[in-house]
């Protein structure tokens, strides 16, 4: 077995040459900062991809000694290769992967959930939110990304949190080539 850190290596190395879009470290941190901080038992991710942000997340939940992550992507090949990167890197029993369309997954989400990350398209976001909002914890965190690149994509989604939730937006120079620069939204329903 390889340690969480080669495998999270290597899985940037793929996400870059394969062009997959990932989180990337800078945003990554941030998030299991914010794990560290509120220490979700359960946390739902919207995007797998191959499961860049997944390790993270789960390993974030192992250092807190708990918690599981829920992550959905529609695309079956993509989830399967998170699988095995999540399984090499031993942190598989933290994780369920969830294949299919989010905005209906998230409909049949057992709450509460404590933690929900918006990276499915963007255009998703606002439906998504939707589709799993009465299962949120009252404290709930929501983390959304892209919200530079795609705010067009997500300005009903943006609309509702800002006017509702208690809200941050943290902006990063990215070293990734297709988002040099982009921002994530994180709300508090608190
Ligand atoms: C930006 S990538 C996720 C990156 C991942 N969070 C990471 O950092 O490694 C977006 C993913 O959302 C998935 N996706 C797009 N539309 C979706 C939908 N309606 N339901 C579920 N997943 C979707 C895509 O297949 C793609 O893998």
């Amino acid at each position: 077995m390889s340690t969480i850190e080669e495998v999270i290596n290597r899985v940037d190395r793929e996400c870059r040459e394969q062009r997959i879009p990932m989180l990337g470290q800078e945003r990554s941190e941030l998030i299991a900062r914010l794990i560290a901080e509120h220490r979700p038992a359960l946390v739902v991710e919207v995007g797998t991809a191959i499961g860049y942000s997944g390790l993270w997340i789960a390993q974030a939940l192992d250092k807190i000694g708990g918690g599981q992550l829920i992550t959905m992507d529609i695309d079956p090949d993509r989830s399967a290769e998170a699988g095995r990167n999540l399984d090499e890197a031993g942190l598989s029993h933290r994780v369920q992967r969830q294949i299919g369309d989010a905005r209906e997954l998230c409909k049949s989400v057992n709450g509460p959930v404590d933690f929900l990350i918006l990276d499915g398209g963007f255009d998703n976001y606002f439906s998504c939110f939707l589709a799993i909002k009465d299962s949120l914890a009252s404290n709930a965190v929501i983390v959304a990304d892209n919200v530079y690149i795609g705010e067009v994509e997500m300005k009903d989604y943006l609309d509702f949190v800002r006017a509702h939730y208690r809200c941050e937006t943290k902006w990063f120079d990215l070293d990734l080539e297709w988002s040099p620069k982009d921002a994530v939204e994180i709300s508090w329903l608190e």
